[in-house]
C-alpha cells in the first residue's frame, strides 16, 4: 500500500481540480472553518491547518472527539471538513451529527463511497486511493495531505507542476533499493532504543505527530513529537546521554542546527533525517519515507 502512491501521484498528475473550484463557496475567510478526524486524519487535518494560514484563510483542525469543545462556535456560516479513510470513525460521526444539527456545511473526504459519513455530508468527496488493508494507514494520509495541497494551490492559485514532478522523481528514487536501505539503516538505529523523541518544525510538525504515531502504533516505541521551540520549554529535561531524537527537516534548512547542539549538550544523540524541499509536498514525501522506516522497525523487531 505504502508503494502505490506512485501510481497514484501519476494519475493525479493528469487530473482536474474542478471540485476545488465548487468547494470554494464554503472555504473563503468569511467561513468557520473546522477540519477534523481522528488519528492519523487528524494530523492531516492540522497539515491543512497550516496550509489554509498560508493563504491568509483561518481553519482550525480540531479532534473529532473533542469536538464538543468547539460546538458553542458552530453554527450556519460554519464549514465541517471531516477527514476518515473509513467513513466510518464513531469520534468522527457523533461530531459531524452535533455540528451539523447547529445548522454547520459538512464536507466530507472519506476512501469508502456510501460510508455513513458521506451519507451525512452535503457534499461528499472521494479520497479514492483504493482499499486500504493494513492497520497503519499510509497511502490514505499521504493523499489526504495532497488533497490539502491541491485545494490550497486552487484557492490561492499556485502552480504545482514543478513540485509535483519533483516529488515523483524523488519517491522513485526512494522505493529503489538505495532508497529503502537507508530506510533500513535508520530503523536499525531505532531497535534497541526504549523511547524516541522526534523534533520537527512549521509545516513538519503533523509529520513530526505521524511519525510518532507509526512507531507506537507498530513498532511500539515510546515515540513522542515535540515541536523544536518547546524544547527548551520543559522537554529538554527529559534528555541524557540515552535519548535518541530524530528531527524531521529541509535539506536545504539550518533551522534545526541550533536543536541539535542543545540536544548533543545534553549528551542525547540526534538522527536527523534531511527531506528534499518539494515545498507544501515535502511533508508528503517526509510521511512516505517514514513509513518506510517504521515498516522496517517492526520487521526488524519481528512483529
Ligand atoms: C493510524 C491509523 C488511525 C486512523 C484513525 C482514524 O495509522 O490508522 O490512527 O487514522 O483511527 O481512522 P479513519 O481515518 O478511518 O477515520
Amino acid at each position: 500500500e505504502m508503494y502505490e502512491t506512485v501510481d497514484l501521484l501519476k494519475s493525479i498528475i493528469d487530473s482536474k481540480t474542478k471540485e476545488f473550484k465548487e468547494l470554494q463557496k464554503y472555504l473563503s475567510p468569511k467561513h468557520n472553518i473546522i477540519l477534523t478526524g481522528c488519528g492519523s486524519s487528524y494530523h492531516a487535518c492540522l497539515f491543512g491547518q497550516h496550509l489554509f494560514g498560508q493563504i491568509g484563510i483561518n481553519a482550525r483542525a480540531v479532534i473529532a472527539s473533542e469536538g464538543d469543545c468547539v460546538l458553542p462556535i458552530i453554527g450556519s456560516g460554519t464549514t465541517i471538513l471531516v477527514l476518515s479513510q473509513s467513513g466510518e470513525t464513531i469520534d468522527s460521526l457523533d461530531f459531524v451529527i452535533k455540528a451539523k444539527a447547529k445548522g454547520a456545511y459538512i464536507v466530507s473526504l472519506t476512501n469508502v463511497r456510501h460510508s455513513s459519513l458521506d451519507r451525512l455530508a452535503d457534499i461528499a468527496l472521494d479520497l479514492g486511493v483504493g482499499i486500504e488493508v493494513a492497520v497503519a494507514s499510509t497511502k490514505a494520509f499521504i493523499f489526504m495531505q495532497m488533497f490539502f495541497v491541491r485545494l490550497i494551490a486552487t484557492l490561492g492559485k499556485i502552480d504545482l507542476s514543478g513540485d509535483l514532478n519533483m516529488y515523483l522523481k524523488s519517491l522513485t528514487d526512494l522505493y529503489k533499493e538505495s532508497g529503502k536501505k537507508r530506510a533500513k539503516v535508520l530503523a536499525k538505529k531505532f531497535v534497541k532504543s526504549q523511547s524516541l523523541f522526534i523534533v520537527s518544525k512549521g509545516d513538519l510538525i503533523p509529520l513530526g505527530y505521524e511519525a510518532a504515531l507509526k512507531f507506537k502504533e507498530i513498532g511500539y516505541l515510546f515515540t513522542e513529537n515535540i515541536v523544536s521551540g518547546e524544547l527548551k520549554h520543559g522537554p529538554l529535561a527529559l534528555i541524557n546521554k540515552d535519548s535518541l531524537c530524530l528531527t524531521l527537516n529541509r535539506s536545504n534548512s539550518k533551522e534545526m542546527k541550533h536543536t541539535v547542539s542543545e540536544i548533543n549538550a545534553r549528551g542525547g544523540k540526534v538522527e536527523e533525517v534531511s527531506l528534499p524541499d518539494l515545498g507544501m509536498l515535502t511533508s508528503l514525501y517526509g510521511a512516505n519515507f517514514i513509513h518506510l522506516v517504521s515498516f522496517y522497525h517492526s520487521i526488524l523487531l519481528d512483529h
